[in-house]
């Protein structure tokens, strides 16, 4: 196990939400990170604020991971020991709208990335994966050998990714490759200068939530009150994105515990319903967030609770943050941004 952490690690997404607080920890743990990112989801104001919150050495490259070229550039430019590999689409209803967009910046840029990864001898990648991959489960908590039933493009193309890396190193004995499986990851950095600022009318609860607090929404619709759940509405296991980020930075500590390709959930363990998520924001922001409740969405499951022992086992990690923290963080971050990142953006 290597925790020098003196090597560079290419972020792929960097200014994403995820990406940008594992940039963060990344830094602080004191390796030296290279960015990239296409902004088509993120602002490049996010990067200013990267490095107001970490000092260290912190690299940036705008690029489309799909732009082979323009990759290999980076590796000749830097010494990259290690990649994690955020840059993809996540909106699962898009996914449906526009099945091959998904496919093209999910699945081919992997594939590119991998190749260019080969061809400079770059084995080592923790890759961004997602618990849409199992689908609607018949039991919780879900570990890691649950049979992988994907039901839409979006967790498709996470599923189809993990089975190529799983090829590669099958192939390849020089591979070590750690795919997490995250839950719902939300909250913010405890300075409320990094946080979640999808663009357009929000498709997840909790920045749906948050922009209602703000006032930029005037309620949350919650998406049916008649699931097998203890009051109704669908449960989750949300993560704090600050320990999902500790979470890639242990899986990059391990990735050389064992060759090959593996799989590991990052959650907390804990179910939470819509209605006590909306009201620990309503306790974190003061205020009790109104709604109502409309029927249920398409394709939505009852509950998804991660089991984390692997987690604990493999990586020594274990989520410090519950619900009310993440709330507290999230406003946090809506408070100080009430229209995001982007003054300008509309709402
Ligand atoms: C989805 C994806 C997940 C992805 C995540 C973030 C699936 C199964 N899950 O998670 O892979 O990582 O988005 O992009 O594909 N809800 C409301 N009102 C709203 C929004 C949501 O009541 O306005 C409810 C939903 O019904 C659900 C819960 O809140 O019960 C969480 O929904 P959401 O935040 O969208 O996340 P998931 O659908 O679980």
């Amino acid at each position: 196990m290597s925790t020098d952490r003196t090597g560079t690690i290419l972020v792929t997404g960097a200014a994403g939400f995820i990406g940008s607080h594992t940039c963060v920890d990344l830094l602080s743990a004191g390796y030296r990170v290279v960015g990239v990112d296409n902004f088509l989801n993120s602002s490049p104001r996010v990067l200013e604020r990267v490095r107001k919150v970490a000092t260290g050495e912190f690299e940036f490259v705008r690029l489309d991971v799909r732009d082979r070229d323009a990759l290999a550039e980076v590796f000749r430019r830097w010494p990259i020991d290690a990649v994690v590999h955020f840059a993809a689409r996540k909106a699962v209803g898009e996914s449906v709208e526009m099945p091959l967009e998904y496919y093209d910046a999910n699945v081919n840029a992997t594939l590119g990335l991998v190749g260019v990864m080969a061809e400079h001898d770059v084995r080592r990648l923790v890759f961004s994966s997602s618990c849409a991959i199992y689908g609607a489960v018949d039991r919780v908590p879900i570990t890691e050998d649950t049979p992988a039933r994907p039901t839409n493009p979006y967790s498709r193309t996470k599923w189809m990714c993990e089975q190529i890396l799983a090829d590669v190193c099958a192939q390849d004995q020089g591979w070590h490759i750690t795919s997490l499986r995250y839950f719902n990851p939300i909250g913010a950095h405890p300075s409320g200068l990094l946080g979640e600022d999808p663009h357009g009318v929000p498709n997840n609860v909790m920045p749906f939530i948050a922009q209602v607090a703000v006032g930029r929404r005037d309620e949350l619709a919650v998406f049916g009150d008649d699931y097998p759940t203890p009051d109704g509405t669908g449960v989750r296991d949300y993560i704090h994105v600050v320990d999902l980020a500790e979470g890639h930075r242990l899986a990059l500590d391990h990735l050389g515990d064992q060759a090959g390709h593996r799989v590991i959930n990052l959650g907390t363990g804990r179910g939470t319903s819509v209605l006590e998520l909306l009201a620990a924001f309503s306790a974190a922001c003061g205020r009790v967030l109104p709604h109502r409740v409309v029927p249920r969405r398409p394709g939505d499951v009852a509950a998804l609770v991660a089991d984390a022992t692997l987690a604990r086992e493999a990586l020594g990690w274990t989520a410090r943050s519950g619900v009310a923290q993440m709330c507290r963080d999230a406003w946090e971050f809506q408070r100080l941004n009430p229209a995001g990142y982007d003054d300008e953006k509309g709402v």
